[in-house]
């Protein structure tokens, strides 16, 4: 099968690659590029692990063909946040523990993601619809849900407030005696 040049932009990153015309997108992210944050679950568009931010909105990758994406912005877990730097949904994740086994948690982070950068301050039945194509076979929902809420609520990137100069007398002692 002749293959097809494409060029994508993937977490900020130009990659070109030669590829099959039926080459999934998940695939190309996977196996080519080594981005395994992004999971395979059922290939069959059902269970949402393989859900990425193409353009900015989340797209199932195991849907969209390599060759669609050409041209394209894409994200992955990987580019969502850094160890040092977590996005607001992963750390929400993190502190409400919206996770078992964790391989719903990429496609469901990066569908929590999308749904609050279209709407920050849904509803918990929004929450849920939101996420109903994304599938946790732990059937850790109530913690999901909890979590997305819980990032809703977070102050955006950017906007936390910058730790206090040392020293500084505008805040207060907090401990033992205080
Ligand atoms: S692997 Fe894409 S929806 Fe399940
Ligand atoms: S945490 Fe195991 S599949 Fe969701």
């Amino acid at each position: 099968m002749a293959s097809v040049r494409v060029s994508l932009d993937v977490n900020g990153t130009t990659y070109e690659r030669e590829v099959e015309p039926r080459l999934l997108l998940v695939h190309l992210l996977r196996d080519q590029l080594g981005l395994t944050g992004t999971h395979v679950g059922c290939d069959t568009s059902n269970c949402g692990a393989c859900t990425v931010h193409l353009d900015g909105a989340a797209v199932k990758s195991c849907t969209v063909l390599a060759v669609q994406a050409d041209g394209s912005k894409v994200t992955t877990i990987e580019g969502l946040g850094s160890p040092e730097d977590l996005h607001p949904v992963q750390e929400a994740f993190w502190d409400n523990h919206g996770l078992q086994c964790g391989y719903c948690t990429p496609g469901m982070i990066m569908a929590a993601a999308d749904l609050l950068a279209r709407n920050p301050d849904p509803s918990e039945a929004q929450v849920r619809e939101a996420l109903a194509g994304n599938l946790c076979r732990c059937t850790g929902y109530h913690n999901i849900v909890k979590a997305v809420l819980a990032a809703a609520k977070a102050p955006a990137r950017g906007d936390a407030a910058p730790p206090p100069p040392p020293g500084d007398p505008t805040v207060p002692v907090t401990g033992v005696g205080a």
